[in-house]
């Protein structure tokens, strides 16, 4: 019984032995550090050696068992522009240069998708309110490791890039306009695609009426009325008008209140200001 025990305990701390043993040592991972990475960029794969001297040992570099160059001094390897082939498995192996020691790292799986994502923007809320702003935020598809660009067209500017901290992935805007953004690899030169264009509409304070054309009290069936901004009806149907102002292809007005039109009981409809 006691001596079951013991060897119960032994196997314990032998297994624990072993799990930090292989945790002390080699460690692969990727840079940009995501398992999921683009046709057409690179990634730099680096074996870390835990608790050692890391000139003191070579290293191979395994792709799905299989040799991906010669062994090497460096514990860091490029590939410089991956393609959809190079899915798989990335494994090192560290070996001292003095002795006959090695160490394997984990086993990381690498998956390269054949298209460039696209970035996403969107917009805390749908305008620009009166004296105030909105947030724009980039994202690209199921994947870290971005910095974001955020270019621009107001209505009388060309395009340009807006300078911004890349790392952040936000926008705060207070003048209306078109607005997309690219994610961009950080430490990197490849670019996700632009996103969709995001146009922003301000809200200006300048409130909206709609007024008669002309200065009638009484109008009849039949007949056909004019409202200013532009809103035209008439005859004898039930209708309501709003109308808002643009000052500029992005920047309105508040919709007006409503005016109603009413049919009268008598011969013609009749205005009725709400
Ligand atoms: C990302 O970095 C973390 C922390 O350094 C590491 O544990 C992880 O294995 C890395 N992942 C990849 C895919 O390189
Ligand atoms: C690693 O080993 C080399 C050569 O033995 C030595 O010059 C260097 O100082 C060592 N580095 C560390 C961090 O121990
Ligand atoms: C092992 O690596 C260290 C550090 O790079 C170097 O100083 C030493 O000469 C190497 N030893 C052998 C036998 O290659
Ligand atoms: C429109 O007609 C009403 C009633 O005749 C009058 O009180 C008002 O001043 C007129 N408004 C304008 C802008 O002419
Ligand atoms: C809105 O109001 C401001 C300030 O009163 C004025 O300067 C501006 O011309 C107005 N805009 C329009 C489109 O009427």
């Amino acid at each position: 019984m006691g001596l079951s025990l013991l060897r119960v305990l032994s196997l314990f701390l032998l297994n624990t032995l072993l799990s930090c043993g292989l945790t002390e040592y080699a460690e692969l991972t990727f840079e940009p550090n995501s398992t999921t990475l683009y046709s057409g960029e690179h990634v730099d794969l680096t074996c870390h050696m835990r608790e050692a001297n890391v000139s003191e040992w070579y290293y191979e570099f395994k792709w799905n068992d299989k040799p991906l160059v010669p062994i090497t001094p460096s514990n860091v390897l490029r590939i410089p522009e991956l393609t959809p082939d190079r899915n798989g498995d990335y494994q090192c192996i560290a070996h001292h240069n003095r002795s006959e020691e090695s160490k394997q790292s984990n086993r990381a799986t690498l998956s390269v998708s054949a298209h460039r994502p696209r970035a996403t923007v969107r917009a805390s809320r749908t305008s620009i309110p009166v004296g105030g702003s909105l947030t724009l935020t980039c994202s690209v598809e199921e994947s870290a490791g971005w910095s974001y660009d955020w270019f621009t067209r107001s209505p009388d500017a060309e395009e340009t890039a807006i300078a911004t901290n890349p790392v952040h992935n936000s926008l705060s805007i207070s003048q209306g306009g078109s607005y997309w953004c690219r994610g961009r690899r950080t430490h990197s030169d490849f670019f996700s695609e632009k996103s969709h264009v995001h146009h922003i509409d301000r809200t200006l304070s300048n409130r909206s009426f709609v007024v008669l054309q002309h200065n009638w009290t009484q109008i009849f069936s039949g007949e056909t009325i004019s409202v200013r901004c532009e809103i035209q009806g008439g005859g004898d149907t039930h209708g309501e008008y709003w109308c808002k102002a643009r000052a500029d292809w992005y920047s309105s007005t508040e919709w007006s209140e409503a005016f109603q039109l009413r049919k009268a009981s008598g011969c013609g409809p009749e205005l009725v200001h709400m």
